[in-house]
């Protein structure tokens, strides 16, 4: 490396997309389209939150029809801490690069790769003095990774910018759940600031240090009795975040100060009348906004769109939304602003996902329309606190009650508190942080396991609901004579099969008894389940139903059930219909306006 100067490469976004999917392209890698937002069939995860949530049946040793070489650019949505996003790098939407290795490569080349990305002159052009790595230190038994680090000391690193670091840090995979892990090895970029102290290291959240790539090395399976096996087939999964990368090229201090924000926040500007950077809380809520929204308008114009709700995904959405509005209220945006800047977002976006163009209206519509629930919840929770504010000891509104305007009538906290204040009042702020608190103790377990977990379960009992999935939606299209029914979501737990669809009226008892009967003549006929890999095009002469989601006309697997069911989807699948047993329809509901949920068992 000596006397070669590094010219760090100044790239937009659209830019390190492309160069990173060319720099595996031609090393032999297929590039795969970005999956869904809304995993199918994993009662893990709400949404995807990395590239290799998508390829988990593939991490376990499916064939994947594209090859045992994959790249791509991943839309992920992480939740966890959204009412921390508004600093300068926490987004609730994100983009991961991807590579992978599905029992082909290993560490070697995987390292070797990402040193020549991250400092080659016609690559990115990192100057190795500003990068720094970390490697798993070994931990309960599981080995110190040494493999990794002489990698890195090969490729020309000095052994000072590589530091060992525990499970904490250099681990990836399910926590406390089964499926595959193993040991990673992460790319920092030293962002020159100064160290937080003595102790400042490469994974301290300080800010000097800024992740910009991981490359996982899922060696193990992790048996439900806690024990780590090794896997047969060896895999590699690479994560590197878009946004962060690009503000790190870029030479910015926030991934909101790169190209991807500048449309959106300008829109946020047009609307409100005022400037990104006015002042600290303006620009935090201008990131609040832009992030929310982004990641509203993907979640809405998804293949499997999501539809604000009170529950699971819709939840999340309806919670995102809402920030946002609280934020566009804040900056004095007139109504009906969000759906503008969810414009600015699809004009962004458009061309790297399709989908946000085809859906724009319906990503409109609803954002329009939760604006208005959300301004109806505020006159009621208005209207409560008129009621209420005469009754308070000593001019403090409790704990509690500030928690129930919150909690029943959705009303924000900082509403509550500027309320009072225009009526003498004080609130309890303390006490409401307490009942917010045990709140989320109540009820976090339960979330909680959604949003750490992220590998399906590929158990039998999966497969067969999986499979009766295939044949309900067949047999809804046959019964309610409607091409137009199409899947709007899917989720599998242990006991039963959840599926909505888009279809405009309830649906009868005779029609639900007819679909039943349909389903359980196809399990009676016992056929096999068949499953070929074939072009999108192909597909679709073939009659397939499903997402079609390749864009780089990359292979997918269609699997089909005789002459009842043909459909695009990754599995896992029983063998045949016979499996199943006896389907049975327990409950039909409307799931939002024009879809449709049916729950029904295998029994
Ligand atoms: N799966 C790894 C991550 O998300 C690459 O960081």
């Amino acid at each position: 490396m000596k006397g070669r100067s590094f010219a760090m490469k100044n790239l937009t976004t659209a830019e390190l997309r492309e160069l990173y999917l060319r720099f595996f392209r031609e090393r032999g890698h297929a590039v795969i389209s970005s999956a869904s937002l809304v995993p199918e069939n994993d009662p893990t995860a709400l949404f995807t939150m990395a590239g290799m949530h998508p390829l988990v049946p593939y991490l376990l040793g499916a064939k994947h029809p594209a090859g045992n070489r994959l790249a791509d650019v991943q839309k992920c949505v992480r939740t966890g801490d959204i009412d921390e996003v508004g600093d300068a790098s926490h987004c609730t939407f994100f983009e991961m690069l991807g590579n992978w290795s599905l029992g082909d490569y290993f560490k070697k080349e995987a390292i070797a790769w990402s040193w020549e990305f991250l400092t080659g002159a016609e690559w990115l052009g990192i100057d190795p003095d500003k990068l720094y790595f970390t490697c798993f230190a070994g931990e309960e038994g599981l080995p110190r990774d040494v493999e990794a680090h002489d990698r890195w000391v090969e490729m020309g690193v000095d052994p000072s910018h590589i530091f060992y670091l525990g499970r904490e840090h250099n681990w990836w995979g399910p926590a406390g759940q089964t499926g595959p892990c193993g040991p990673d090895t992460e790319m920092f970029i030293d962002t020159g600031k100064d160290p937080c102290g003595e102790n400042c290291f490469p994974g301290c959240h300080c800010g000097k240090y800024l992740e910009i790539w991981n490359d996982v090395f899922m060696q193990y399976n992790k048996t439900a009795d806690g024990r780590y096996e090794p896997l047969a087939q060896k895999n590699v999964d690479t994560g590197m975040g878009l946004e962060r990368t690009v503000a790190t090229l870029q030479g910015v201090g926030s991934v909101y100060d790169t190209d991807a924000f500048t449309g959106i926040l300008a829109r946020i500007s047009e609307l409100s009348g005022k400037h990104y950077g006015d002042s600290p809380e303006v620009t935090k809520a201008f990131r609040i906004i832009a992030d929310h929204i982004r990641t509203a308008a993907f979640m809405l114009g998804d293949p499997r769109g999501v539809t604000p709700s009170n529950v699971d995904q819709g939840y999340i959405l309806r919670r995102i939304i809402r920030r946002a509005l609280r934020y566009a209220m804040q900056l004095g945006m007139p109504e009906m602003s969000l759906s503008k800047v969810a414009g600015a977002v699809v004009d962004t976006y458009g061309s790297v996902y399709p989908e946000l163009v085809e859906n724009s209206a319906r990503i409109a519509s609803e954002l329009d329309a939760e604006e208005t629930k959300f301004q109806r919840t505020l006159t009621h929770g208005m209207k409560e606190f008129e009621r209420i504010k005469g009754g308070f000891k000593d001019g403090v509104i409790d704990g509690r009650s500030a928690f129930r305007l919150f909690d029943t009538f959705g009303f924000p906290i900082e509403f509550t508190e500027e309320m009072a204040k225009e009526n003498g009042l004080a609130v309890d702020v303390n006490g409401f942080r307490e009942a917010f608190a045990e709140h989320q103790a109540k009820s976090k377990a339960g979330a909680e396991q959604k949003f750490k977990g992220g590998l399906a379960d590929a158990s039998v009992e999966t497969a067969r609901l999986h499979t009766a999935t295939h044949l309900l939606q067949a047999a809804l299209r046959r019964v309610l004579n409607d091409e137009n029914v199409a899947q709007r979501g899917s989720n599998i737990t242990a006991e039963r099969l959840r599926f909505d669809f888009s279809f405009p009226r309830k649906v009868t008892p005779e029609e639900l008894r007819e679909v039943e009967k349909l389903v359980n003549e196809a399990i009676a006929a016992d056929v096999p389940i068949t499953c070929e890999e074939m072009t999108v095009p192909e597909a679709k002469a073939k009659g397939a139903i499903g997402l079609f989601e390749s864009k780089y006309g990359e292979k997918v697997k269609v699997y089909t059930m005789g002459d009842f069911s043909c459909e695009i989807c990754g599995g896992p699948h029983a063998q045949r219909t016979g499996e199943l047993g006896v389907f049975k329809i327990k409950k039909e509901e409307a799931s939002s306006s024009g879809v449709r949920r049916i729950k029904a068992v295998l029994e």
